[in-house]
């Protein structure tokens, strides 16, 4: 059994979205609620303070898992990403995401699908949107969107709601816009690892 003991601010968040699960009706209002918890953790000075300390997942397309409810499903990942790095377009199949920025700046790219879908294998993408990702903003990835998020001048920690872990379980969509390729592959290997205070 676990003895570690969480940073007080990350149980708090827990809590309040196990009672967000708990009286809302559905995955949309229960995220949407999550991305306004997730807007208040990720200013928390002692958040900020902690990833400083969390490891790289770049490398070998990782996500660190900080914590999977037992009962409802919800899942709260961690991303370290390098400065500039190219992103790759993605979505997150059925599930529901907030991402949320500790410290450093991302550019968070948004498409739209213009094809009928009826070619296998094949996307025709068009850049939709294109926005600042900053420290204390959250952004809500609602089923099936694509998306992208590219590194900024330095190094940025990103903090993740999901409303169930997608890796591992389902595949998710990977785009290349330059030749249409569409595939679906495994999610980010998930690494797990705690938040201590
Ligand atoms: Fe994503």
């Amino acid at each position: 059994m676990s003895t570690v003991k969480r940073l007080p601010a990350f149980e708090k968040f827990i809590q309040e979205l196990r009672a967000a699960w708990a009286t809302l009706p559905d995955t949309e209002s229960r995220m949407t609620k999550g991305r306004d918890l997730l807007a208040e953790l990720v200013k928390d000075e002692t958040m900020r303070e902690s990833c400083q300390r969390w490891p790289d997942t770049d490398g070998g397309r990782r996500n660190l898992l900080f914590y999977e409810d037992p009962d409802y499903g919800f899942a709260i990942n961690g991303v370290v990403h390098s400065a500039e790095r190219k992103g790759s377009i993605h979505d997150h199949a059925h599930s529901w995401t907030a991402y949320g920025i500790l410290a450093g700046t991302e550019t968070l790219e948004r498409f739209r699908r213009v094809d009928d879908g009826s070619k296998e294998g094949y996307a025709k993408l068009e850049l939709e949107s294109v926005t600042q990702g900053t420290p204390g903003k959250v952004d809500l990835v609602p089923p099936f969107d694509i998306h992208a998020e590219q590194g900024g001048p330095a190094i940025s920690y990103g903090l993740i709601l999901r409303s169930e872990r997608v890796a591992g379980k389902v595949l998710q969509g990977n785009y290349n816009m330059e030749t249409g390729l569409y595939r679906r592959i495994e999610g980010p290997t998930n690494v797990p690892y705690e938040i201590t205070g």
